[in-house]
């Protein structure tokens, strides 16, 4: 009890670390409100289906495969025509023109350096200085976060390779590797911290994996700390803030990194509720209900956190969500699931949801939103553009009006009081 209240007491005290670091952006004091270009510099295909079904290969089932098992000149012409298509300056000017101040972009260390028995291919970088210029030109603060490693830090699907077990955290070289990478990272926007403002070094770590696990992250977390902060050598800080993420462990990180001497660090937590079973036979009201509660579990680290994903769909039938072929636990179509309900109406194209299922979504919007921000420094919402699944696009959200033309517009403000 005494350690907690010091430590509540410390975080309070300590508050103002992140503004001697002079960060171009206001954070402590303005919220962060974000969206994540996901899929993009890498792909995935939840957020690109089209990309894997032209594929029609049935070995190909992320960009580590996409990778491997076609024509290297093929896979390069693919990538690069949709890295020149998927996201353009346009986004941005739309990013922006609705009130959003963040802009996070996920890629794999790959775009630095392959590792050596990896058959990922390059070419990410020119789009990456790209995304910061088009930031810098309409007034955005970027986010750069490294979602796949080498040997894959979470097995995800999302970290670009698909494994039951991840190796990132058995093998010294993976950690090197990602290390260099978040040096090169940092080095490469040492002169752009006016715009590139957070480096995340290692998106979704394995926390879940146990303590042991933990404690290499953690010495990781130390090293990328060193990484971030020092660019320009010993002499010189960044004002760069280093955002950790909680490797779904909240309070395991109670006091890592805690005191005053690790200045600007930040933690990512994320919030799902299309998983579980028990998120998802929640009724309507239960999900706001639940969503409103964040506050408090928030509240309930010491430290300065961001709610780095977040959604407003309720379920995980999503094309491809859970891999190509997989189906849903939703619906049971995937294995050992136990079905909670039909697919139908909950995912696809905007154009064919239902105004109560709109209406529903902007309360469900709304509710986090309020939430994120009364219990942390903000939030970047998962994912700004979707193929298919579009109850997961912020994009779709403003044409389709179940997320406001400018974000702080809502409809609902006191839902959760
Ligand atoms: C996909 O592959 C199968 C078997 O290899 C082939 O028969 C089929 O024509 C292919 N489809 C397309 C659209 O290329
Ligand atoms: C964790 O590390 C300790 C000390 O090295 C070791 O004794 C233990 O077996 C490890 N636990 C697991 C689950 O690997
Ligand atoms: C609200 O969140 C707190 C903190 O995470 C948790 O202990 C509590 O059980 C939650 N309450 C409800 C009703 O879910
Ligand atoms: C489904 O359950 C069976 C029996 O418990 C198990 O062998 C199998 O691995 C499970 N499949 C998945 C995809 O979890």
């Amino acid at each position: 009890m005494f350690r907690s209240i010091a430590v509540a007491v410390a975080a309070l005290y300590f508050a103002p670390s992140i503004f001697a670091l002079h960060s171009a952006f206001p954070y402590g004091t303005e919220k962060i409100r974000g969206v994540s270009l996901g899929g993009w510099l890498s792909i995935w295909p939840f957020v690109t289906p089209s990309l894997f079904d032209a594929a029609n290969d049935s070995r190909i089932i992320d960009e580590f495969t996409f990778s491997q098992y076609q024509d290297r000149k093929k896979v390069e012409s693919i990538l690069k025509h949709h890295w020149d298509t998927w996201i353009t300056e346009d986004d941005f000017i739309a990013i922006s023109k609705a009130g959003l101040n963040h802009v996070k972009v996920p890629l794999g260390t790959w775009a630095f350096g392959v590792n050596k028995g990896e058959p990922f291919v390059q070419g990410q970088l020119p789009y990456l200085k790209k995304a910061a210029h088009w930031a810098q030109k309409h007034g955005l603060k970027l986010l750069i976060d490294f979602h796949g490693a080498p040997g894959s830090q979470n097995g995800f699907l999302n970290s670009g390779h698909f494994l039951a077990s991840p190796t990132w955290h058995t093998s010294k070289t993976n950690i090197e590797e990602t290390s260099t990478a978040v040096k090169q990272l940092a080095w490469m926007f040492k002169d752009m911290t006016d715009t590139v403002t957070i480096i995340d070094p290692l998106n979704e770590t394995p926390a879940f994996l146990g303590p042991n696990v933990t404690s290499i992250i953690k010495d990781f977390y130390t090293d990328s700390y060193g990484n971030i902060r020092y660019p320009y050598g010993n002499s010189r800080k960044s004002s760069t803030i280093v955002l950790l993420h909680d490797g779904f462990s909240l309070n395991v990180w109670d006091d890592f990194m805690i005191t005053p001497e690790w200045e600007g660090v930040m933690f990512d937590t994320h919030f799902y509720q299309g998983f579980a079973l028990v998120d998802q036979q929640r009724t309507y009201d239960e999900h706001i209900k639940w969503s409103c509660n964040y506050t408090n579990t928030l509240k309930s680290s010491p430290h300065r956190l961001v709610v780095g994903e977040w959604t407003t769909a309720i379920s995980d039938c999503g094309l491809y969500l859970g891999g190509i072929g997989m189906g849903s636990k939703y619906d049971g179509t995937a294995a050992n699931s136990t079905q909670t309900g039909s697919c139908e109406g909950l995912t696809g194209p905007a154009s064919k949801f239902s105004p109560s299922y709109k209406a529903f979504l902007r309360k469900l919007w709304e509710a986090q939103v309020i939430a994120f921000e009364r219990g942390s420094e903000g939030w970047f919402q998962w994912n700004w553009k979707m193929e298919i699944a579009q109850e997961w696009s912020y994009k779709s959200g403003l044409q389709y009006g179940w997320i406001p033309q400018h974000v702080t517009d809502l409809k609902y403000p006191h839902i959760c009081d």
